[in-house]
């Protein structure tokens, strides 16, 4: 049976081309849902109809209302990727005011594989709050990837180059994540 996975993706760099995740994640065999935080979800505004093209109307980036039935499949997995600096801190502080958010807060503690590759430069990741939110994701058993030995290390500001992130990495922790509980 086909696994469903939550592609979750925050406004940094790599967000830009989310699609190709998707596309990665189904070539994977990944029943592919593509959740959206609203800052995100501003920058694909133009496009998202390509996103749902690509989902089979599967995007999402805000709350449903009171009453609204659940919009998408129950989740086997999530991927947060890219993880935004600003996402991770309130993550980590138990803030859950975008669906992105909600979907991860609770997913852990309800037994879903959640795995996070982050995207943020080494002037954001040297915030106290940023190794603060990393341990307390890690203690709750969020697989965070960090650092080249996982796929990505935090680059020097103005130097990014998102179209290079390691979505295909991302993929194969979420499928050890995944695997190892099925
Ligand atoms: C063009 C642009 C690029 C950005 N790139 C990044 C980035 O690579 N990493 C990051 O952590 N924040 C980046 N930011 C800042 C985030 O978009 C901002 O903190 C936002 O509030 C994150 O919201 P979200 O985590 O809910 O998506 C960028 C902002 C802009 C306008």
């Amino acid at each position: 049976m086909t696994r469903v996975l939550y592609l979750i993706a925050c406004a940094a760099g790599p967000a830009e081309c989310v699609d190709e995740a998707v596309r990665q994640a189904q070539g994977r065999g990944w029943d592919t849902c593509l959740v959206l935080t609203p800052s995100a979800a501003r920058w694909w505004e133009p496009r998202l109809g390509e996103l749902e093209q690509l989902t089979g109307d599967r995007v999402r980036s805000q709350y449903k209302l009171p009453g609204e039935a659940d919009a998408l499949p129950k989740a086997d997995a999530m991927l947060v990727a890219p993880l935004s600096c600003t996402s991770l801190n309130e993550w980590g502080a138990g803030i859950a005011d975008t669906l992105a958010l909600g979907l991860v807060s609770e997913g852990v503690h309800l037994g879903v594989p959640v795995v996070a590759m982050p995207y943020f430069n080494q002037a954001q990741a040297a915030q106290p709050a940023v190794a603060r939110s990393i341990a307390d994701l890690r203690a709750q058993g969020v697989v965070y990837l960090d650092g080249e030995a996982d796929g990505y290390a935090s680059h020097p500001p103005k130097q990014g180059n998102p179209t290079a992130f390691p979505w295909h990495l991302a993929l194969t922790a979420v499928e050890a994540a995944a695997g190892s509980r099925s």
